[in-house]
């Protein structure tokens, strides 16, 4: 099988089909997403992730619309044309608190793209972010083998829900993105096949892969870490089931390769997300061990980012970057 035997060969030849599908849609550039953590406190308790609810040692903070809006500002002026909001599942955040925070993110800088990754909530919810202004939506199928989800998550948390999710913000015409981790515990080949075909007949408009990184303070804290070199070929993968698909070279792939993102970019993915949240409060978000960007400001990362992606033939652009049909 592709999966299980892949050799460097295999991947050289994947990354260079998958660099030529990129180049058609997107060219040389490369979009960036300011990613702001607007919070890490978490209803849920994923065994898998270091905010969960039952981590104590998870120091926890919540941004208010102003510090939001501050990120935005300072992202702004240093290019960026999309914001993520991403945070746990955080009952502060009703409907009424996001719709104005989209609201005046919008009206503010209206040739921005608002992108939320929050979490499950319902139809009606999602609608109303979606009226006050949100373009995306990113959430995580995490694994397309129910069985597999089980392993992954306590039993309050539903793979169908998780399902219903995806399904429902779709309807709604969110751009919409799914992802899983590479090498989560568990995990065999033909579950990634699984994804793969997810992938497939899903059709998100973005997908996020990135390698799994052991948490001291999870359950799975002696599980090993996943692959970069396997996640790299499964954005090949990616890139070539779905030609056009926002593809990021993840954190957590440059969290276990310092030239994961350089390698991600060359193996066909077009996305990267600098963190734009407060300097503060990011050792806060360790979502695993050792999370980079910590100590970087966003200005410098942005600088060196486009340095280093220049380096191999990419440029960095301001736009918002949306999935070209
Ligand atoms: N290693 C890698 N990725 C993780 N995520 C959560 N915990 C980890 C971990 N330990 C990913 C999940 C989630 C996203 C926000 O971060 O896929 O959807």
């Amino acid at each position: 099988m592709l999966i299980k035997n892949y050799s460097s060969e295999l991947m050289a030849y994947s990354a260079e089909k998958a660099r030529e599908e990129a180049k058609k849609h997107y060219g040389n550039e490369i979009y960036i997403r300011g990613l702001i953590e607007i919070s890490n406190f978490c209803k849920n308790d994923c065994y898998y992730c270091g905010i969960r609810k039952s981590n104590k040692n998870c120091n926890r903070y919540r941004l208010s619309k102003d510090e939001i809006l501050e990120c935005c500002k300072e992202g702004y002026e240093l290019g960026f044309r999309t914001f993520v909001l991403q945070g746990g599942e955080d009952s502060y955040y009703t409907d009424e608190v996001l719709c104005e925070i989209i609201r005046e993110i919008k009206s503010e800088y209206p040739d921005c793209a608002v992108t939320l990754s929050l979490g499950e909530r319902s139809k009606e919810s999602y609608q109303s972010l979606f009226d006050a202004g949100a373009d995306r939506y990113l959430l995580r199928h995490e694994t397309a083998v129910k069985e597999h989800y089980e392993k992954l998550h306590p039993d309050s948390l539903k793979f169908d829900e998780r399902m219903r999710c995806l399904r429902q913000l779709k309807e709604i015409g969110y751009q919409v993105g799914c992802g899983f981790m590479v090498g989560s515990p568990y995990q065999t080949t033909e579950y990634l096949a699984k994804d793969l075909k997810f992938i497939e007949e899903f059709s998100p408009h973005m997908c996020g892969i990135g390698p799994f990184i052991s948490h001291k303070d999870t359950p799975f804290k002696d599980e090993k870490s996943g692959s970069a070199e396997l996640t790299v070929f499964l954005l090949s993968l990616i890139r070539l089931i779905k030609p056009n698909i926002l593809l990021p070279a993840t954190t957590a792939l440059g969290t276990l390769d310092e030239k994961g993102r350089e390698k991600g970019v060359l193996a066909g993915a077009n996305v990267v997300m600098p963190n734009l949240s407060p300097l503060s409060v990011r050792k806060k978000y360790m979502l695993y061990d050792n999370k980079i960007s910590t100590g970087q400001e966003s200005a410098q990362c942005v600088e060196d980012l486009k340095k280093r992606l220049k380096e191999i033939g990419y440029k960095v652009v301001t736009a918002r970057g949306d999935c070209k049909e």
